[in-house]
């Protein structure tokens, strides 16, 4: 009977998927509530958290943009709608009729017009069926329903950035954040800034015969952080001449450092970079196939590629391919840089008409049920690397390789960097680009190493690898025009990013599938494309 029961369950669940025709391989609400489980093993009793959807972003007039969930919210629910909170209790608690709860969704109410315009809403009953939540309620609840946020010890929440408007809805994320703020005694003045944080730390740990180190580290936080220079504590404390006076305004940073609110925006943010670093099954699942999906995107646009096509173009092959496969998004802004726009480190105009022989750097990143790849290749739009291209494209390829050997259990995630760094200085040297392989350079300016996720920039400790994390390998030579250098060189912006998986076995390189030697690419792109015969009317 219970096997039959369950057979027409799946028969009926199976039927109403294949009526809706919507993806079903999504996180499953398993995934989601053990996240929760996780996470709630981890705070102390009698305390809460509360997460906040994220909100609705206007694009113009009464356009928005594509909404996007905020990815701690997505991780611990599966919510894909706005206007919603989740609460978490570490403790057990009661409701008006004696039954037990230790979580509430808040979600956005059903309502037939707003459904009509903007698409059907899960509700709260979609909310108990598909996400598996026990209690579910609407978002106006939140506001009604009084949570005393004060009889916990400790609230946890995220920062708020308060960068949305009020919506006509009294349930809205506006209201919903601005609501808490009021019942929990919110007040943002009483949070140092980070930067403020760190020194204020500095000062307090360390002891007073070592205050000229501390001094040495304001003085450098100082030129680069201006608000710091205003602080009337650490003036005090800089220009204190005596250890007695040293020692006060000591006391007085530890003081003030001492939190005055039971509210703590630490908790939630570091505790989540914990979790998600590390992927599990379902979402490796995921997030494999976003980054085929990108690696396949490459090859057929190095099969299409012609000197006659725009940036735009290229970046739309890209994106045909993804979608495609049903991925839903970009993870971010295609970044399509010909010649010396590929020396701009986040170009999103893509707007050159013309690509010419330029070198072409593309990066580019599907976003398949949420989880986002980040991949790039930069290839010769003639088909052929010049001399010049080649020497730089294959010291980025060695420096790549050089990192990836590095993408093992153990490893601190800064030595692939440092290996890359090595690499490409003693090879800079070598062409004569720099005059010796320790000369500080402008030709790479970033970091080579960080998760991906449900972010592209994944949050994370970035301590030592472990098993099941994702990480880029993503050096770069990028000269523009006008540097310091024989000119053949100039205008050349080569990044190669793989998205590499830490295994017990050693580094597994996700994104393989799009060719990276420039052999192989050059190779891939003497390939015939199915778009060499598709022609649309010319309008002009
Ligand atoms: N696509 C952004 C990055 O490579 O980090
Ligand atoms: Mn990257
Ligand atoms: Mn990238």
């Amino acid at each position: 009977m219970k096997y039959l029961k369950i057979l027409l369950i799946t028969c009926l669940t199976f039927v109403l998927n294949g009526f809706s025709q919507t993806p079903t391989d999504y996180l499953t609400k398993d995934f989601h509530k053990n996240r929760r489980e996780i996470l709630r093993a981890k705070m102390p009793t009698n305390s809460i958290i509360v997460v906040f959807a994220n909100p609705v972003r206007n694009r113009a007039n009464d356009v928005d943009y594509v909404f996007h969930q905020d990815p701690n919210f997505y991780y611990l629910t599966g919510y894909r709608e706005p206007n919603a909170v989740l609460v978490m209790f570490s403790d057990n608690q009661t409701d008006k009729n004696g039954n037990l709860f230790n979580e509430i969704l808040y979600v956005q109410k059903r309502d037939k017009r707003a459904e009509q315009w903007n698409g059907k809403r899960l509700g709260v009953e979609g909310a108990i069926r598909e996400l598996g939540f026990k209690t579910a309620m609407n978002a106006e609840d939140f506001v009604k329903l009084n949570i005393d946020f004060k009889k916990f010890d400790k609230v946890f929440i995220e920062k708020f950035n308060d960068d949305y408007r009020d919506l006509s809805g009294s349930a809205d994320i506006f209201n919903l954040v601005k609501d808490f703020k009021i019942k929990a005694g919110y007040d943002p003045n009483i949070y140092l800034s980070r930067v403020k944080e760190y020194v204020y730390n500095n000062i307090a740990n360390t002891p007073i015969e070592s205050s000229a180190n501390v001094i040495q580290i304001i003085n450098q936080v100082e030129g680069r952080f201006e608000e710091i220079k205003d602080d009337k504590l650490i003036k005090e404390y800089k220009t204190a001449n005596t250890d007695v006076l040293k020692k006060d305004i000591k006391q007085k940073i530890t003081l003030a450092l001492k939190p005055k609110t039971n509210i703590d925006i630490t908790f939630l943010t570091s505790n989540l970079a914990t979790m998600r670093e590390v992927k599990t099954a379902e979402e490796l699942k995921l997030l494999t196939k976003a980054v085929r999906i990108s690696a396949i995107g490459q090859i057929e646009v190095m099969k299409a590629m012609k000197p006659h096509m725009s940036e735009t173009e290229l970046q739309g092959i890209h994106e045909f391919v993804y979608k495609k496969y049903g991925a839903e998004y970009e993870g971010y802004p295609s970044i399509v840089g010909a010649g010396n726009n590929g020396c701009i480190l986040h170009y999103i105009e893509n707007n050159k008409t013309k690509i010419g022989n330029d070198l072409v750097l593309m990066d580019l990143g599907a976003e398949y049920r949420g989880y986002t790849a980040d991949v790039t290749r930069t290839i010769p739009a003639s088909g052929k690397f010049t001399t010049a291209q080649k020497e730089i494209y294959d010291l980025v390829y060695e420096a790549q390789e050089a990192g990836i050997t590095l993408y093992k259990i153990g490893t601190n995630m800064q030595a692939p960097n440092l290996a890359a760094i090595k690499v490409i200085n003693e090879g800079l040297f070598k062409l004569g680009i720099i005059k010796s392989a320790d000369e500080k350079h402008p030709y790479l300016p970033h970091g080579t190493s960080h998760h991906i996720g449900l972010d592209v920039h994944d949050p994370g400790n970035y301590g030592n690898f472990e098993e099941n994390m994702v990480v880029t390998m993503e050096p770069g030579i990028y000269i523009p025009d006008g540097s310091n250098c024989d000119k053949k060189y100039w205008g050349i912006g080569i990044r190669i990013e793989d998205d590499i998986l830490i295994t017990k076995n050693g580094p597994v390189n996700l994104s393989e599938e799009a060719p990276r030697t420039s052999e192989e690419i050059e190779k891939m792109m003497a390939k015939k494309s199915v778009l060499d015969d598709f022609v649309l009317p010319n309008l002009d």
